[in-house]
């Protein structure tokens, strides 16, 4: 009886839906309202709510929806390769690809599932795909909402067969902000980051925290475990907890690029901010048989939280 109630529940919580692609999306709600949308196109979450059903990833008006393009908004998944170079697309293929549901995912710890509404997807690749990255791998993942609306993200790749293979990885978690320049970023001070707008020069970061007011593209290296991103104007904080995945991407495009871009409006940089769990300086090594896990916990508190208030230690 426990059981098919606690099954209904779970039913209740995930709903499979068709986006105008005809692509399936996921929906997962928790029972205060909060909400998440996951596309099987590129594993990609595409909005999170929080109980007032207010957005907190923001998505461009002139994103473009098809197959085989990446998004511009939510988080796309960067893998095998964050950047681009190589006979790989820029940030890789897994964002282009169509997943599929796994019912039969590998087991997690318990408290991956406990309390939380969510959906596992599967990434393999296919005959094409060996053409230009051609190692036998298999990618779950796992997105969850919790009772209290945090979203978490839990990416695990195998090495399934045949020869070693190595890999860059980012959650380009974009960000809905009130206005870029009233933002700043608590946790990557005094950190080295790597400019791309320098030919990825080495710098260190001189400031007491992170505020905006030109384009940033930039790889914090060996970051903490924990950064906050504040928003004045809408006085609440996003919480990153990250785990697997040493480094931090800060993007935010500014004027000049918005203007390039075509998938972006000229005057979006202002309420976005990509801030990426990451691994791309030291690159992660699979012999065969191996896994690597990397997971990400995305939470929204009151921003009279400030980054000595949260507890490094707290999490994973
Ligand atoms: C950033 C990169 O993280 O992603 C930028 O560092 C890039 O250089 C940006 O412009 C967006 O990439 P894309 O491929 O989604 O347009």
């Amino acid at each position: 009886m426990e059981h098919s109630a606690a099954i209904s529940d779970y039913r209740a919580a995930v709903e499979i839906t068709k986006d105008s692609n005809g692509i399936d999306q996921v929906v997962l709600r928790n029972p205060q309202g909060a909400s998440a949308r996951v596309s099987l196109h590129g594993g990609q979450v595409t909005s999170w709510r929080n109980e007032h059903g207010e957005e907190l990833l923001f998505t461009s008006n002139k994103a473009i929806f098809k197959p085989q393009k990446p998004v511009r908004g939510g988080i796309p998944i960067c893998f095998p390769q964050f950047g681009n170079g190589g006979s790989l697309e820029q940030h890789g293929f897994a964002r282009n690809k169509i997943w599929i549901i796994d019912d039969n995912p590998p087991p997690l710890r318990p408290n991956d599932s406990h309390g939380k509404s969510f959906v596992d997807l599967l990434l393999k690749q296919s005959e094409e795909d060996l053409k230009f990255w051609p190692y036998s791998f298999e990618f779950c993942l796992r997105v969850s909402l919790a009772t209290n609306g945090d979203l978490m993200l839990i990416s695990r790749v195998r090495n399934v067969n045949g020869k070693p293979f190595s890999f860059s990885f980012a959650y380009h978690t974009y960000l809905s902000v009130s206005d870029i320049s009233e933002v700043r970023i608590e946790g990557l001070e005094t950190l080295d980051y790597l400019d791309n707008l320098c030919q990825r020069e080495r710098f260190t970061e001189q400031g007491d925290a992170i505020t905006f007011e030109s384009e940033v593209d930039r790889v914090y290296l060996s970051s903490p475990n924990v950064i906050a991103v504040l928003d004045h104007e809408k006085k609440r904080t996003y919480v990153i907890r990250k785990d697997g995945l040493p480094d931090a991407v800060v993007w935010n495009p500014w004027e000049r690029k918005s203007r390039s871009m075509v998938d972006f409006g000229d005057e979006e940089y202002k309420q976005m901010l990509c801030v990426d769990g990451a691994t791309i300086d030291k690159p992660v090594i699979l012999k065969p048989g191996e896994e690597w896990t990397g997971r990400v916990q995305l939470s929204v508190v009151p921003s009279s939280f400030c980054s000595d208030q949260l507890n490094l230690q707290e999490w994973f």
